[in-house]
């Protein structure tokens, strides 16, 4: 099945608010979905989409952490290192990801397929540690489970 164009699934979206740049967060979601992260020339199709200027998407995309404004790997790792997370040991936890990775947080693998973070609170500070890997998170993790997690992703 051929994938509907961007411009026209924004345009939808769009056609629900009253402003058309409401749809902004939605529509940097999609083209991120898209591309896998947000290049200029999605920033500028958004831009276009919603009658905004490219500047003001990217001023949204900056400002928001799950926008990512640099290719990251196929697979995305996130470790809260926030306060209830700190406390019960994701400093490890986050060790633990860069032995298996060979990577340290803000850095993808040569491959390509791991993109290592580190995250503010994710909202689950009553299972912490939390991971979250490709959205979905893993909760609690512990040093000693990441190398389980990793393998289930077919890495090191
Ligand atoms: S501090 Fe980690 S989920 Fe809240």
């Amino acid at each position: 099945m051929a994938t509907r164009p961007l411009a026209d699934e924004i345009g939808a979206i769009a056609a629900q608010y009253p402003e058309r740049r409401s749809a902004t967060l939605a529509a940097l979601r999609l083209a991120q979905e898209r591309r896998g992260w947000l290049p200029p020339e999605a920033l500028r199709e958004v831009a276009d989409a919603l009658d905004v200027t490219p500047a003001y998407c990217e001023a949204i995309a900056s400002f928001y952490d799950m926008f990512h404004l640099a290719p990251v790997g196929r697979h995305l790792v996130e470790v809260c290192t926030n306060i209830s997370c700190a406390l019960v040991g994701a400093q490890q936890v986050l060790e633990a990801f860069e032995e298996q990775l060979g990577i340290g947080p803000g850095e993808t693998s040569e491959d390509g397929e791991y993109t290592l973070r580190t995250i503010e609170c994710a909202g689950g500070c009553g299972r912490a540690v939390v991971v979250a890997i490709d959205h979905r998170y893993r909760e609690p993790v512990r040093p000693e489970d990441v190398p389980e997690i990793v393998e289930e992703f077919g890495g090191n």
